[in-house]
């Protein structure tokens, strides 16, 4: 056997040491931009604290900059990189990741691009000008650009969205929503095919369901809060498909959050997609039955997880795709204890995926009022009764993701204000779970003739405190309101 030569050996051990270096530094690099940030929201540059952060960002990028010639921080298809080196985040850093992205994408930059002799006052006038930086005007890059140019700061500089992915109009949030409403219906469509196929027992074509995960894959990792606010319109005549759908979205954006690669992401959103196939052998009078299920319709139901195992099994060829569909039908209603159905009498824990699928399979039917409750519980009273079950039905981690995931208000809530507001959640905010973005559709008089967004982090200048605080939540459904209205 020939041995490496020591050379060879050291410059790769070199390089692999440099790369762990910007893994590390990059990801408190992210961290602390990320608190720089949003104390310039809250302070003025005078303040103390906003003082101290800065002097912490401004140490952590010139011990860079001692090692590298420059350093560039750059935003690629949802994942963010220091001088090319993909930087890992655990799952609460990956908020704060989410934090940075947004940013780059609201102001339409791809890059950013710190170099030597860079300055203390250079980074305070560049992070406070981050921290205010207009995004609803025409071209947000472009004032953006002339801001920096004002403020003579000479070695930060930041570059547009060049690369296919991010280009043109698909960055505006507008076109961004667009995209994702048909994607949404598309793969609608295409779950609805698929399962009327299974009912009258042609094989099933599952390549256009591939491809259709993929799509809602590509469109997660590019804004996950446009296609998980669409998971909160329950009022489709055909509930199945619909719930399908939502309960693959919420699937895949929680795996998504895991770290899942994308071939597993795939292989998690086809079997998400297909967890009910079974449902569409069952008499659709117990299915649609308006009120309580009998013991005998009980049964019947409780058959649809072998029934969906049957019906992937007669695809023509088995793939990595049916098997694991197979195993997340068989097992989604077993629980964590296992003490849900079918009844098995092994003792093992649950396959991942179908941990993950429970988990949103569960969330989406307490939210729609179907099987689990008569009525519909409101998406925070639905996560609140989930956790009082975690260990028993749920994974505990993976609930705590979800949670994490959704905020603690998740989008489609209704909430009252302490101004005497009534808003819709239309958005999460990733990094403060208490204040997500929220359409005031009622003044505290109960009228508003228009509907208004607004960011409940946003702070009173005057006063120095939130403009706004949640003061409860309330069911949408007693008050007849669209949601479906506000979000689009
Ligand atoms: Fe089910
Ligand atoms: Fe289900």
């Amino acid at each position: 056997m020939i041995s490496e030569s020591p050379t060879r050996t050291k410059k790769e051990h070199t390089s692999q040491t440099q790369k762990s270096y910007l893994l590390e530094q990059g990801k408190k690099l992210v961290s602390q931009l990320h608190t720089s940030i949003r104390t310039a929201q809250i302070y003025d540059r005078s303040n103390l604290v906003y003082v101290r952060q800065m002097e912490n960002l401004f140490e952590l990028i010139q011990a860079l900059l001692e090692k590298e010639r420059e350093i560039f921080l750059k935003s690629k298809e949802g994942y963010l990189f220091l001088n090319e080196t993909r930087l890992k985040f655990s799952l609460d850093g990956y908020t704060l990741s989410k934090y940075i992205i947004e940013i780059f994408k609201r102001l339409q930059f791809e890059s950013l691009t710190f170099s030597s002799p860079l300055t203390a006052r250079e980074l305070d006038e560049f992070v406070f000008i981050l921290a205010h930086a207009a995004t609803e005007c025409k071209d947000p890059f472009e004032n953006l650009q002339k801001r920096i140019a004002a403020s003579h700061i000479q070695n930060i500089k930041v570059e547009r969205f060049a690369s296919e992915w991010d280009v043109g109009d698909q960055s505006l949030p507008e076109n961004q929503k667009k995209l994702a409403k048909k994607r949404f219906f598309k793969t609608l469509l295409v779950a609805q095919e698929m399962m009327e196929s299974a009912k009258t027992r042609r094989s099933i074509n599952t390549i256009k369901g591939k491809r259709a995960i993929q799509f809602l894959i590509d469109q997660l990792i590019k804004d996950e809060s446009n296609l998980l606010s669409l998971t909160a319109i329950k009022n489709f005549d055909e509930y199945t498909f619909a719930h399908s759908v939502n309960v693959c979205i919420l699937s895949v954006a929680l795996g998504a959050r895991l770290g899942l690669s994308r071939r597993k992401l795939s292989e998690l959103g086809f079997a998400a997609l297909f967890h009910d196939m079974g449902k569409v052998k069952l008499p659709l009078d117990i299915l649609n039955k308006p009120g309580e299920l009998n013991e005998k319709e009980w049964r019947e139901i409780k058959k649809h997880p072998v029934l969906g195992v049957k019906a992937l099994l007669s695809r023509r060829s088995l793939d990595r795709f049916s098997t694991r569909a197979m195993v997340v039908s068989f097992e989604h209603h077993l629980k964590m204890d296992l003490s849900g159905y079918p009844q098995v009498s092994f003792k093992k824990d649950l396959n991942l995926f179908s941990r993950i699928v429970t988990i949103a399979d569960v969330y989406d039917s307490m939210t729609s009022g179907r099987v689990y409750a008569k009525t519909p519980l409101t998406p925070d009273e639905a996560l609140k009764r989930m956790i009082e079950k975690q260990g028993k039905s749920f994974d505990p981690v993976l609930l705590k993701a979800f949670v994490n995931m959704l905020g603690i208000y998740p989008v489609g809530s209704l909430v009252i204000l302490d101004t005497g507001e009534v808003g819709l959640v239309i958005e999460a905010n990733p990094t403060e779970l208490a204040r997500p973005k929220v359409t005031i559709i009622a003044d505290k008089n109960g009228k508003r003739e228009e509907t208004e967004t607004v960011d409940l982090t946003r702070i009173d200048e005057k006063t120095g405190k939130y403009k706004r605080t949640i003061l409860k939540t309330f069911d949408p459904h007693r008050y007849n309101l669209d949601i479906a209205r506000y979000i689009y």
